[in-house]
């Protein structure tokens, strides 16, 4: 173990290196980008789609063939992602979240899928989704018990990344529910993140562990980036405009400390989008994805890609946006301002763009105007001295030409987001 930690630690000293290299050429005066896990993944944030905020803990097959946790589920949602062009704009990792296991471990120790609700086990349902050109994610617990109160893994890390490994899993969500000490989820994290890596498969390593730290004390994030792929800060998504607005509160207080960890390997987690659901109007749900893509956050859709509207539809296969999500120079967008009901967050792009969003936070009345003078956007350098801007959301078009003087007059519903990208002209 100590040799494998010795050398994780120096290849990432190197990833550490050659990314401090880039960025400091991309970036005149920017910072070197944070050390990650170097395992050669989620170099963009992670696209995919993950059952936990639609369907839960469903277990009542009998009831609710179509919407309980089987394999039927995901063989169909598979299904889709490859043929109904989400494979095709970037979405990958099909991901099962809690309440796949059966209750017991096997003889030998090993965790077991449900053997009524997943016939033909993980295995082959990885086979089918690989045949897809799709990747598989799974969900484990580092403690005693799952959240729901499946097998846990503490005690267990080498022999679960192996069984996930020779299943053919390519991403493991790794919960923090039922940890009896805080000593034991960060050996924990630690722990499975090695053994992950021994097991010599690609696998995308999805943390929690400092949603669980921040009660008792503030997170070393600089460690955990060493060996997580993304990490959940802050409580579970809902399908509600209250959810989505906790969770920018929760980002934007906290964006000291959060932003300058983010970076090619490894990504600040807000969670799942809702957008499809039940929960937010059009304009709540552009609102999601606009931000989403200014935080650099992984695009975990959790809705039922077998029934939804033409509009969520577009706007999460909206290839502007996601390329703002994915965009190479990997700087997550923070809050530039707030005042008077409205929000502005900006992002640095390749190629000294910059992406930025405004939303009209105020809930009463109809839409509102906001005035932004160019020179405050970039740091002072968007627009100097000139840019282009093109508004991607709510709908695509070209403003054109702004010189760094010049003033941007956007119009904004309640709880809606104008999306814009502001590039050079030369
Ligand atoms: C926790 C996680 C959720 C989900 C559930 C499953 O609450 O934060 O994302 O995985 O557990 O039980």
């Amino acid at each position: 173990m100590m040799a494998a930690r010795v050398k994780l630690v120096s290849r990432v000293l190197w990833l550490g290196c050659v990314l401090a290299f880039r960025c400091l050429v991309l970036v005149p005066g920017g910072l070197p980008g944070a050390w990650g896990l170097d395992n050669g993944l989620a170099m963009t944030p992670t696209m995919g789609w993950l059952h936990w905020e639609r369907f839960m803990c469903n277990v009542n097959c009998q009831e609710e063939p179509d919407s309980c946790i089987s394999e039927k589920l995901f063989l169909q949602i598979a299904e889709i992602m490859a043929s109904d062009g989400w494979k095709d704009v970037g979405y990958e990792y099909i991901c099962i979240d809690d309440c796949w296991m059966a209750p017991k471990r096997d003889s030998k120790g090993r965790l077991e899928a449900d053997p009524k609700r997943f016939p033909n086990g993980i295995r082959r349902l990885a086979d089918y989704v690989h045949s897809k050109g799709l990747k598989l994610g799974i969900y484990a617990d580092v403690g005693n018990k799952t959240c729901a109160g499946f097998p846990g893994s503490f005690g267990y890390y080498d022999i679960d990344a192996k069984t996930f490994a020779d299943w053919g899993v390519d991403l493991l969500k790794f919960d923090g529910c039922h940890c009896d000490s805080i000593q034991h989820l960060a050996e924990g994290y630690k722990q499975m993140s090695l053994a992950l890596n021994r097991t010599g498969r690609s696998i995308v390593y999805s943390c929690e562990w400092p949603l669980y730290m921040w009660p008792i004390f503030k997170p070393n994030y600089t460690e955990i980036r060493k060996y997580c792929n993304h990490w959940r800060n802050f409580a579970d998504i809902y399908d509600s405009w209250e959810s989505i607005k906790n969770t920018l509160d929760w980002t934007s207080s906290n964006q000291k400390i959060i932003v300058p960890v983010a970076g090619p390997g490894g990504w600040n987690d807000p969670d799942m989008l809702v957008i499809g659901n039940f929960g937010l109007s059009q304009d709540q749900q552009i609102t999601q994805m606009a931000l989403w893509a200014i935080m650099a956050a992984p695009l975990l859709m959790s809705n039922d890609l077998r029934h939804i509207s033409p509009e969520a539809k577009a706007l999460l296969q909206d290839k502007d946006v996601i390329a703002i999500n994915q965009d190479r120079l990997g700087k997550q967008g923070y809050r530039l301002r707030k005042e008077n009901s409205f929000e502005v967050w900006e992002r640095p792009l390749l190629n000294l763009a910059w992406a930025v969003a405004i939303v009209n936070l105020q809930e009463i009345g109809g839409p509102r105007s906001y005035i932004i003078s160019v020179t405050s956007l970039g740091r002072g350098l968007a627009c100097n001295p000139d840019c282009l801007i093109t508004e991607l959301l709510p709908e695509k078009r070209k403003l054109g030409f702004y010189e760094w003087t010049s003033s941007l007059k956007t119009q904004i519903n309640p709880t809606g987001t104008v999306l814009l990208r502001l590039e050079k002209t030369s």
